[in-house]
């Protein structure tokens, strides 16, 4: 009865659509650049395409062929291949409740900058305390938030088909072609600060684009490592049971190999093309001072770039800027709470609606919590990276750097060894004329995954480090 009753996309863009709404958000044009900036540029990307590569791949291909041939979602797809499994299901479901608590928060960000756009007062945002301002202050941030919170709420409340599918349609070649131009436009960009210093877009592109080797210690390395791993999980939504609910919505007739390469080219094209949207932008203007500024590098930034247009332009572009990664964003944050209500309708036998709205309210009461981190709950912490974190950073490393990696490590061991990679290459080669990277695929699964995800790991908790400072 279930199955029937279950939504399912039309044919293979449908899927590639809503599947890159879901991992085209704030990952990449919030968080990629931010990381990428504090991470040395060039290196990082460098590390990060290699990655997308190799375990992008394998992890996606992963996530979407198990949803897919068990037809289930995360929470019960590994249970019903193997039942000593069933417990990675679970753990799993763990990543989107954590992102779920912080991502509507960043929305409500984006929800802000769009609303001062639209009333015209962009000016205000150009000025260099005002987004600490903004999110330190007590009220706004939670009204933001919860505004976000409720549209991606009534999407869900709606049902797949209609909700996630129509909306990336429109919204995803606009967004691409938007930053497409703002990016160029960055390019152009040229400051002369009050030391008489003069910066341009080329020379920021320049730091973006070529990694620069010198004073890398191994222990820095492993650390821009697991930043662009946490990236990588993040941006294409992968080990998070995400992909695995998208792959069960996808027929038999489509060709998963294709649909993995395009949701990929697609969610690292937009990644990188934000970067150059950013970077070059925050050199020009703060220099590479500025480049440390960590989650609040886009929102500084990008009102600087907006501020800088001549004219009413300024004001237009920031509207149509900020609206589309609202759009964004919301597609991404649809696609969170939708595998959350689908798991829950499953586990507690409730339908959709009475679930959405459950989920709605404990996402708001604990993102209420996460927006307080910056005033009531304030504190520092210091990560193992060494960052230091509020409650918003905290809430992304537990996910992306804790947890990701032991999800990641258990998933390739089960795949690699347990059911052996032939099971997922069976399910990749239905419609298509073979596995394509079948050779690289084992591999990873196999070999390289399982290794570097327990380095990551092991390093996420710190004890990495001090192992290896044990024996220098
Ligand atoms: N991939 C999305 C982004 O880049 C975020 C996301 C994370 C979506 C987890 C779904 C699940 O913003």
């Amino acid at each position: 009865m279930e199955n029937k009753k279950k939504s399912s996309f039309t044919g293979s863009l449908g899927f590639v659509l809503a599947a890159a709404g879901s991992a085209v958000g704030v990952g990449n044009i919030w968080r990629f650049p931010y990381l990428a900036a504090r991470d040395g540029g060039g290196l990082f990307l460098l590390i990060y395409l290699v990655l997308v590569l190799t375990f992008g791949f394998a992890l996606l291909a992963t996530d979407v062929a198990i949803g897919r041939k068990t037809g289930q979602n995360a929470w019960n797809a590994f249970g019903s291949i193997r039942p000593k499994w069933g417990f990675l299901g679970k753990l799993t479901f763990l990543v989107p409740v954590l992102i779920m608590t912080y991502y509507s928060v960043i929305g409500g960000w984006i929800v802000k900058y769009a609303t001062i756009y639209l009333t015209g007062q962009g000016e205000k945002a150009a000025g260099d305390s005002y987004f600490m301002d903004f999110i330190t202050s007590k009220a706004s941030p939670i009204v933001f938030m919860l505004i976000f919170l409720a549209i991606t709420a009534f999407i869900v409340y709606g049902g797949v088909e209609k909700g996630v599918e129509k909306f990336s349609r429109i919204v995803m070649p606009g967004l691409l072609l938007m930053i497409i131009g703002l990016a160029v436009y960055s390019l152009t960009l040229s400051y002369t600060d009050a030391e008489g210093v003069t910066r341009t877009g080329l020379q920021g592109l320049k730091v973006y684009l070529v990694p620069d080797f010198t004073g890398l210690t191994f222990s820095r390395f492993l650390s821009i490592l697991l930043d662009a791993m946490s990236q990588l999980f993040f941006s294409l939504s992968v080990s998070m049971g995400i992909m695995i609910t998208f792959g069960s919505y996808v027929k038999k007739d489509v060709n998963l190999n294709q649909s993995v390469t395009r949701i990929q080219l697609f969610d690292t094209g937009v990644a990188f093309i934000a970067g150059v949207m950013v970077i070059p932008a925050v050199y020009v203007f703060s220099g590479m001072g500025g480049m440390t500024q960590g989650p609040s590098l886009m929102f500084v930034s990008l009102p600087k770039v907006f501020h800088s247009i001549p004219g009413a332009a300024g004001t237009i572009v920031g509207v149509v800027f900020f609206l589309m990664i609202l759009f964004a964003a919301l597609t991404s944050c649809v696609s969170i709470m939708e595998t959350l209500v689908a798991n829950c309708m499953h586990i507690f036998k409730k339908n959709r609606k009475q679930m959405s709205l459950l989920i709605g309210v404990l996402s708001a009461a604990a993102s209420i919590i996460i927006c307080l981190g910056y005033n009531v709950f304030y504190f520092e912490y210091t990560l193992p990276n060494g960052q230091p974190a509020q409650l918003l950073d905290i809430m992304d490393y537990i996910s992306n750097s804790f947890l990701m990696p032991l999800i990641s490590l258990l998933t390739c061991i089960f795949v690699g060894w347990v059911i052996k990679p032939k099971w997922i290459a069976e399910e990749m080669a239905i419609a298509s004329p073979g596995f394509r990277r079948e050779g690289l695929y084992n591999f990873m699964v196999r070999y390289a995954a399982p290794v570097i995800m327990l380095i990551l790991f092991l390093q996420s908790t710190g004890l990495l480090g001090r192992l290896i400072a044990l024996f220098q």
